[in-house]
């Protein structure tokens, strides 16, 4: 056998037959996730609180039995139990799960007279509903090699103003899947992408699906020189979904047109 390493063309379709599972699939990042693992060859549950984007989802791709939606609260146990064993029976198992959903406006009330409610909010969704999507997608993950790709954010390294719901959760989100990775290695990947600012306003439902209005400042700002669409976020999950990342794992990646490296000085 020649030890000549061999020049390999690309593969065109990383994720031929995987099947995916991907939270708030029907909008937004989620939604560009979905669109991009059909493009590379794979197959999607898509799940959501919202049951007409989901629909709108399904007939808009018109992919047949690539593609399926079931409703689905990650912040309720019940609800994922029951999204995770519908989506496993009708698609044949699980190579992949995608925890993106949650409340993606990170705004709240001065801390200091801050509801718990409100804290829970974020925590339940985000964090703990990552935790209930791993639970229940891991039996399924561990007898195909599967990989777990979190939509954490850049906001776990930064902050604006009355946001700590949302970067306490999103720091939450890095530590599990560190965590994680050392538990399920080497069957089971797990990584996390940390978007910047991505627009995401033609990703939503037909009805309220508009063009970004972003000004030639909101794109400048960036080293990259503009804001962020959910194809930058997708590309980087297709590469964490797929055997080309085989040796990536445990990783929080900053997908953020370089706001991240930039020096802030007035
Ligand atoms: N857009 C950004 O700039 C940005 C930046 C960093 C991180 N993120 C993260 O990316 C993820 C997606 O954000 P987005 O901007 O695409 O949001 P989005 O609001 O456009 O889409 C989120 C989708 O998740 C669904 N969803 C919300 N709560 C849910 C729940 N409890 N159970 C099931 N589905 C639920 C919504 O119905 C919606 O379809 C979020 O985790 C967000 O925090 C977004």
């Amino acid at each position: 056998m020649s030890l000549t390493p061999p020049v390999l063309p690309l593969d065109p379709a990383p994720l031929r037959d995987r099947v995916v599972a991907i939270t708030g699939g029907a909008q937004g990042i989620g939604r560009g996730i979905a669109q991009a693992v059909l493009g590379a060859g794979g197959r999607v549950a898509i799940g959501d609180l919202d049951r007409d984007a989901g629909a709108a989802c399904l007939a808009e791709w018109d992919v047949g039995d690539r593609a399926w939606f079931f409703p689905l609260d990650v912040a309720r146990e019940a609800s994922v139990r029951s999204f995770f064993a519908k989506a496993c029976t009708r698609l044949g198992g699980l190579d992949g799960l995608v925890n993106n959903a949650g409340p993606a406006d990170p705004h709240v009330d001065d801390l200091a007279t801050l509801p718990l409610s409100q804290w829970r909010r974020f925590i339940d969704a985000h964090l703990t509903g990552a935790f209930l999507c791993c639970k229940y997608a891991l039996p399924a993950l561990r007898e195909r090699h599967g990989a777990i790709v979190t939509i954490a954010s850049s906001r776990v390294l930064q902050s604006e103003p009355h946001t700590e719901p949302y970067a306490a959760a999103k720091g939450g989100l890095v530590a599990l899947t560190h965590a994680m990775a050392i538990s399920e290695g080497p069957r089971v990947r797990a990584n996390a992408i940390g978007p910047g600012w991505i627009a995401t306003e033609a990703w939503r439902r037909p009805a309220s699906r508009r063009r970004p209005a972003l000004s030639r400042r909101d794109h400048a700002q960036h080293p990259a020189g503009r804001v962020g669409t959910p194809e930058d976020i997708a590309a980087l999950a297709v590469y964490l979904l797929s055997p080309a990342s085989g040796f990536v794992t445990g990783q929080h990646i900053v997908v953020d047109g370089g706001m991240t490296r930039k020096m802030q000085y007035a």
